[in-house]
């Protein structure tokens, strides 16, 4: 029926442009749910969400309500929300922890962490003769079809066949690398909790968003301006401003020339990284201690080798931005064809200096909270979009920057020298959509 209601999708997609019902039409919107997001891998969460035995958090996948949580014997499964009785959530909390198992509020089954069936009140008596019983499958709570984890990153597929998680991920998975290198411990920790933040916007335009480089000197120049001028009344006050507000007057000073000079390269799957160092390595004491803890925790040369990779953002298709270098990253969850959540996480180097997190920390208020005035000229420009795009005032949207200039390497394209303001991002990501929207299973 969906289906049938939908024009040709391979004319909407064109390798320059776009069509506008891409973003507005809510049957494009449905199909996405049932051909990408609840198909391939998403990310649910990380390990240390559910560090003990019986810690849940809920997480939405595609259009799917589902937790995941922590068995008695250490393993994270994936569950979906719901009682296989008559259907009431199990988990109605964001995150707890349930005990030694799972008891449905609404008729007192119960459940193992990993969801199997573990009693029902009266079950003998109640169900001798129905097909309903312990060893019916359908008697346990479903399972993610898939579930696997990188780097302690959790991601769930809702799809039995697929690519396993470090195939779909490729080169890209080097967002969990470059995040739990920069550990002397080698790995990160979640900082509880996240901001949620919900757009009134189509989830595809934040993606394409998020390695546009062409943006940031135009949309955050007002924020950026208004930070330089405080910070050269403090600096004049105090001969020292403070390195948060360096953080916001660098959108002024970093114009589309100085974009041009990063790069993005483009992988499978719409996966995508910008490179380009943030200028992190400041000779401050407290970097310097930092960069003491790394090398005896990885020798000279290794140190060296983690704290100058070229990555200023990962994209990985279809739902999550990370930000390695400052042990962050976004998780897109669609809500509707003009509704988007986004959670804003945050990790803690394990074994860093305090100090080292207290700046990324920052970095995390400054510039990627709902607080920061970054964040708001992003979200004007995401509901401008969709407004404009859901009028008749033109039908394609347009991908055109650089277009034709992509040099393909290795199984990837990179944006050419000097033109890192490419949309070769959009188009690599708009490619794997029509990839994925096209696979009728
Ligand atoms: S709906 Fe869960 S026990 Fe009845
Ligand atoms: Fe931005």
């Amino acid at each position: 029926m969906l289906r049938e209601n939908i024009a040709d999708l391979s004319k909407f997609v064109q390798p320059d442009r776009v069509r506008k019902e891409v973003y507005t039409d809510p049957a494009v919107f449905e199909l996405e749910m049932e051909r990408i997001h609840e198909r391939v891998w998403i990310y649910c969460g990380h390990e240390s969400q559910v560090r003990n035995p019986g810690a849940y958090y809920t997480v939405q996948i595609g259009r799917q309500p589902m937790f995941m949580v922590r068995g008695t014997d250490g393993k994270v499964s994936v569950l979906y929300n719901r009682c296989p009785h008559r259907g009431a959530m199990i988990c109605a909390d964001r995150h707890g922890n349930t005990g030694e198992f799972f008891r449905c509020s609404y008729h007192a089954w119960t459940f193992q962490h990993d969801g199997t069936l573990r009693n029902i009140p009266m079950m003998e008596s109640g169900y001798a003769g129905t097909r309903w019983g312990r060893d019916n499958p359908d008697c346990n709570i479903k399972r993610a079809a898939r579930v696997e984890s990188y780097r302690g990153f959790v991601f769930a597929s809702l799809a039995q066949d697929g690519p396993g998680l470090a195939e779909f991920l490729g080169a890209a998975r080097i967002a969990f690398d470059d995040m739990c290198d920069r550990a002397p411990a080698g790995e990160v920790e979640v900082v509880p909790n996240c901001f949620r933040v919900i757009q009134n916007s189509n989830w595809k335009i934040f993606l394409e968003n998020q390695l546009d480089a062409l943006h940031p000197s135009v949309t955050h120049q007002s924020t950026g301006r208004a930070a330089r001028d405080v910070e050269v009344q403090i600096e004049k006050r105090t001969g020292k401003a403070p390195l948060s507000y360096h953080m916001l007057s660098a959108f002024s000073t970093v114009t589309i020339d100085k974009w041009d000079n990063f790069q993005t390269i483009n992988y499978p799957y719409g996966h995508c990284i910008l490179t380009g160092y943030m200028g992190l390595r400041p000779q401050d004491p407290d970097t310097l201690e930092y960069e003491r803890v790394l090398a005896k925790a990885y020798g000279e040369k290794r140190k060296e080798e983690i704290l100058t990779t070229d990555i200023h953002h990962v994209l990985l298709y279809p739902g999550l931005s990370v930000q390695s270098p400052l042990q962050q990253l976004r998780a897109v969850r669609p809500l509707g064809v003009d509704k988007t959540l986004t959670e804003i996480w945050h990790f803690r180097l394990k074994g860093a200096p305090e100090p080292i997190y207290r700046r990324a920390l920052a970095y995390y208020n400054l510039v990627n909270s709902p607080a920061t005035l970054i964040n708001a000229d992003d979200l004007e420009n995401f509901w401008k979009c969709h407004q404009g795009l859901s009028s008749d005032g033109g039908d394609w949207v347009s991908f055109h920057r650089h277009f034709g200039s992509d040099v393909e390497k290795g199984g990837a394209v990179e944006s050419a020298p000097g033109k890192g303001t490419s949309e070769a991002p959009m188009r690599n990501q708009m490619k794997a959509w029509a990839q994925f929207m096209s696979e009728e299973r």
